[in-house]
């Protein structure tokens, strides 16, 4: 079984409710901000990073994240790129991230990705400390996500991305409490949406479980549900 989850933060807690949730050989695709790795390793606390990632990656289960805003993208970029379910993915220590613009074929089911977002809370954050400028989307990996939806001539079966289009209000307009900022990826998946064909789209980033029939979204935090039968 495939399922989809909300932001981790690279909390425990939640890795334990995963480990609970989840049978040997299902899927775990996660909605951004995965938070792991996120302390540097020269400071003590990379080792509780460790330690997290090891417990995920040697649970009977596949976890696997898009990228959210809070991650640490200097760590990410040192991972290396390795081919799977059709498509690029970084291999996080035996977790996969699933890259900005690509479609992966995973169990049938062809699965397009987009993380990033802006951070909301960005003046709270200090530069390549607890923040990073790739947490917005390039123009080489907006136009990278157009040449994958042509080439599959914009239908595929799921979205999973962090921020969500701005067509998607009604499912998160309750959660922004007057903090609702310009974003550059919200702008791109908002021009990119009236085009795709797709059967539910997933996206985290705004901490709250909402499902819009009509809009075909599901905005997903702590829930654990099924990627198939939402639709
Ligand atoms: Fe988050």
């Amino acid at each position: 079984m495939i399922y989809v989850t909300g932001d981790l933060h690279g909390e425990r807690a939640q890795i334990k409710t995963y480990i609970e949730a989840l049978s040997a050989g299902d899927i775990l695709l996660i909605a951004g901000d995965f938070g792991l790795p996120w302390w540097p390793r020269q400071t003590a606390r990379h080792f509780k990073d460790d330690k997290l990632l090891k417990l995920l990656s040697e649970a009977p289960f596949t976890t696997c994240y898009v990228d959210g805003n809070h991650e640490n993208f200097d760590m990410l970029k040192k991972f290396p790129l390795e081919e799977k379910w059709g498509s690029m993915v970084q291999n996080v220590h035996g977790i996969f991230h699933l890259m900005r613009g690509e479609l992966y074929t995973i169990e049938g089911h062809k699965v397009f990705t987009f993380g990033g977002a802006t951070s909301t809370d960005q003046e709270y954050r200090t530069p390549r400390i607890s923040w990073w400028p790739q947490e917005v989307c390039s123009e080489e990996e907006r136009a990278h996500a157009i040449k994958t939806l042509e080439a599959c001539n914009w239908a595929v079966d799921y979205v999973i991305t962090h921020t969500a289009p701005l067509q998607f209000k009604p499912v998160y307009a309750h959660t922004l409490l007057g903090r609702d900022m310009p974003c550059l990826t919200a702008n791109f998946l908002s021009e990119i949406c009236p085009k795709l064909s797709y059967k539910r789209w997933f996206f985290g980033h705004f901490h709250d479980d909402t499902s819009h029939d009509g809009l075909k979204a599901r905005l997903i935090y702590d829930d654990i549900i099924p990627l198939e039968g939402n639709e």
